[in-house]
């Protein structure tokens, strides 16, 4: 699996250091509220789960699974909710995770569908953004690390539903890529 990766963007020690930062500021963000934080699957899975346990205070989990890639390195411009039932937000403060700003568009599909849902406060956070100018107008709240306007897998990032698992996030090479075409 490394044998794809042309090169490692940040390693595993760097997104280690990120998140004992990113996990006190949501905590000073929220200053005592109680929240649920929500993850936005598959991406932001293992983003999630090294940052939870970062946080000593009582919260709970729900997860949402939407998609909008499609197994090709350019977002379909679609966001689809896959799941039946959406978690129950109406009058909660909630914490929406994601593991990367892009076009925007989930972000921000996501965000009204829990505010429509009746979410008091919706905060975000992604691992990373995307220097790039949005589709739908929308920034995090909390950010791990703004990146270039390139393709990136690793702690949760996919291709093809591949490389989730590697523990830091890198480029792949352009023969992989173009090979599973
Ligand atoms: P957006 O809706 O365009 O902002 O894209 C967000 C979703 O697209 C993320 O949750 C990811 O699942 C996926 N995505 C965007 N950029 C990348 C990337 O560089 N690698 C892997 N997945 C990505
Ligand atoms: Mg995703």
């Amino acid at each position: 699996m490394h044998d794809d990766v042309e090169k490692v963007l940040i390693d595993e020690e760097v997104i280690e250091r990120r998140l004992d930062v990113l996990s006190e500021r949501i905590l000073e963000e929220f200053s005592g509220r109680k929240f649920v934080v929500v993850v936005i699957l598959k991406g932001a899975l293992v983003f999630t789960a090294d940052l939870l346990r970062r946080m000593p205070i009582p919260l709970e989990i729900e997860c949402i699974n939407v998609a909008s890639y499609h197994g090709t390195t350019e977002s379909s411009g679609q966001v689809d909710f896959l799941d039946a039932k959406l978690p129950a937000v109406e009058g909660r403060s909630v914490l929406l995770v994601d593991d990367i700003l892009d076009t925007g568009r989930t972000l921000a599909a996501v965000g009204e569908k829990l505010r429509g849902q009746g979410a008091e406060v919706v905060k975000s956070c992604v691992l990373l953004s995307k220097d790039k100018e949005r589709d739908a107008e929308v920034e995090a709240d909390h950010v791990g690390f703004y990146i270039g306007d390139e393709f990136v897998v690793g702690y949760g990032l996919d291709f093809r539903g591949l490389y989730r698992n590697l523990p830091f996030i890198g480029v792949l090479k352009q023969g992989v890529i173009e090979d599973s075409r």
